[in-house]
């Protein structure tokens, strides 16, 4: 199964979401595919050791030069990566907008699901374009974090909206998840963002918010998740209560250990 974690808006916490989600995945038993799909490579560099060059990174894909599974790289306590590099900004304007370049990432992964299947996140940028979309058509679920203040609900409605004109596109409902992050429970602001999502977005909201926690802000600059950063903070249980949400309502196709 595949999850896309997209928001047009930046600084929401999609890496952080696509780093901690997979590190509960690892837990879990389950080792995830993480796909950092990013020109920024944000995910890419807290992994650490990630090779530089952009012929080992997903730009030599969208080239043709290499296959997925010749990409990707260990990631000790989460799974795989498969890197980006700051060339994926040109992928827009050398390989335009075709339906072949719009699915080249979906017919990628069943390529590479075919001999390993496993949960795959993929990591977006913070914009529209042949990157983020490439992820739209490739995923099961969005996973659309929101971080909890008035201008993020704008970015929601403009999601949405974007969603409402690509299903038409895709012949199907892109089922979508918005996840509040940066809760902080102390601010009325944080519930009343919630009311507010919850009346526009029912159910698609999920019950799991991520609160603000400074153990979840520290671990990248130490290259870790949070869970090896504090095994015991709000962070990681916000993140292990995400795992277990997605798996409830069957976004995630696997058996918890
Ligand atoms: N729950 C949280 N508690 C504290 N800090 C957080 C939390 N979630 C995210 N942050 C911090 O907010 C900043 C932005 O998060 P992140 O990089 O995950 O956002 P993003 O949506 O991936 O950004 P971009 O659009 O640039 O890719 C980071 O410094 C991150 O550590
Ligand atoms: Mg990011």
């Amino acid at each position: 199964m595949r999850i896309a974690i997209f928001n047009q808006k930046g600084g929401v916490g999609k890496t952080t979401t696509a780093l901690n989600l997979g590190a509960a995945l690892n837990r879990s038993g389950n080792s995830p595919l993480l796909l950092d799909l990013d020109p920024q490579g944000h995910l890419s560099s807290i992994h650490g050791k990630a090779p530089v060059e952009a012929n080992r990174s997903l730009f030599a894909f969208y080239q043709d030069i290499r296959n997925l599974s010749e990409l990707e790289i260990a990631w000790d306590h989460i799974g795989h990566l498969i890197p980006a590099h700051q060339q994926l900004i040109k992928v827009d304007s050398i390989f335009g907008k075709g339906p072949a370049i719009l699915n080249k990432l979906r017919n990628g992964l069943e390529a590479l699901e075919a001999t390993n299947d496993r949960p795959t996140l993929i990591d977006c940028c913070p914009y529209i374009g042949v990157l983020a979309l490439n992820a739209i058509f490739a995923c099961d679920c969005l996973v659309i974090p929101i971080s909890t203040d008035y201008l993020s609900l704008q970015a929601a409605d403009h999601i949405t909206r974007t969603l409402q004109v690509l299903e038409p596109v895709l012949k199907r409902r892109i089922e979508r998840r918005y996840l509040l992050t940066r809760f902080d429970r102390r601010r009325r602001m944080s519930d009343d963002v919630r009311s507010k999502l919850r009346e526009r977005y029912g159910d698609d909201v999920l019950d799991t918010v991520i609160s603000e926690n400074v153990s979840v802000a520290e671990s990248p600059s130490l290259n870790q998740d949070v869970y090896r950063h504090n095994a015991s903070s709000s962070g990681a249980h916000d993140h292990t209560t995400l795992l277990h949400e997605l798996v409830e309502r069957g976004d995630l196709n696997i058996t918890l250990k």
